[in-house]
């Protein structure tokens, strides 16, 4: 359980899907969401990583069921995310936690490593907010899609991932606007380094972990629990005139730059 922060059961009779959604941020995300009430999909490719966050949701009193398949995968996810809906009731909220990442020099990062990274993350992020609309359209809704710092801030080793999360900015913002009429919000959170996820797994393993930590200016990593209850927020009346922001939530890791991924990297 997490810690209560907000008043319980923020979100009684709400429907919500999450890419992503089988492990760290997503799965800590669907986690808060089901615990504040609301029926919860998750979509990932590994169904046995779905089945583990689902059978801990339920375990917790709450309701989720697994979609496996691929974000690039346009009609997959699409019936995916329809077949969510037809067994929740219809769909109020996506989270679009999906992304790959692995550090690679520009130089040397083949095309299709620079695609890999674009389509999950980008694409995958535009396919499931266009395959949500059908579903978000009918009653309202909203949206949240989790970038990075890289988006903003020059980082070696990740171009791609950079390009990718710039465009799910970018793209925020526009959706956030064509869609608002609808009364659909959209908005983002690009989270610094976060204890205990494959993605700082990948980007700083090892003794590169202590010396981010202590570059950090909050002097420590994040929360999964941080991220997932700013989504929340996102997600809630609390934030009804909110929308094409994108929130950091970073420790203040991206106000001094790139230096300390120069350093852990050996720039
Ligand atoms: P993670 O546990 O690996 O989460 C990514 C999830 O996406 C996995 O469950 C993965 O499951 C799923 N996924 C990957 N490719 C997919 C695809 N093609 N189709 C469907 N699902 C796919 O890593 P995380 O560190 O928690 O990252 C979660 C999000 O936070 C990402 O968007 C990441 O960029 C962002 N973020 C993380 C940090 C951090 O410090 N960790 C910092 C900034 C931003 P399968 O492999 O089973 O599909
Ligand atoms: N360095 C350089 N290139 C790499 C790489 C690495 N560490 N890992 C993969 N690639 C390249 C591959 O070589 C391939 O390019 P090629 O065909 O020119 O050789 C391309 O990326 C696609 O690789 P593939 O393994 O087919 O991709 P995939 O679609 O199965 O997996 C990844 C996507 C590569 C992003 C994989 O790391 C992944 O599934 N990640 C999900 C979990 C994750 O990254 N979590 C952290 C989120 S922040």
């Amino acid at each position: 359980m997490f810690p209560n922060v907000f008043a319980p059961n923020l979100l009684a009779g709400k429907s919500a899907l999450v890419t992503g959604g089988g492990s760290g941020i997503g799965a800590g995300i669907a986690r808060l969401f089901a615990q504040h009430g609301a029926k919860v999909a998750l979509v990932g490719r590994t169904a046995q990583k779905l089945e583990t966050t689902a059978s801990a949701i339920k375990e917790a009193g709450g309701v989720a069921t697994i979609h496996p398949c691929d974000v690039r995968d346009y009609p997959a996810l699409e019936t995916a995310i329809n077949d969510a809906a037809d067994a929740n009731g219809g769909l109020d909220v996506l989270v679009n936690s999906a992304a790959g990442n692995f550090l690679a020099p520009a130089a040397t990062l083949s095309a299709n490593g620079f695609r890999a990274v674009v389509d999950i993350d980008l694409c995958g992020t535009f396919n499931a907010c266009r395959a949500a609309f059908a579903h978000l359209s009918k009653r309202g809704g909203s949206i949240v899609s989790i970038t990075a710092t890289q988006a903003d801030v020059p980082t070696p080793l990740q171009c791609h991932v950079g390009a990718a999360k710039a465009g799910i900015a970018k793209l925020t913002r526009d959706l956030a606007l064509e869609w608002s009429k609808l009364g659909i919000r959209v908005t983002a959170i690009a989270p610094g380094p976060i204890e205990g996820t494959e993605g700082m797994s990948r980007l700083a393993p090892g003794d590169a972990e202590q010396q981010l930590k202590s570059r950090v200016p909050l002097g420590r990593y994040g929360t999964i629990e941080e991220v997932a209850n700013a989504t929340l927020f996102l997600v809630s009346p609390a934030s009804a005139y909110i929308t094409g922001t994108t929130l950091l939530i970073d420790g203040g890791t991206s106000l001094i730059g790139p230096g300390p991924f120069l350093e852990m990297m050996g720039f």
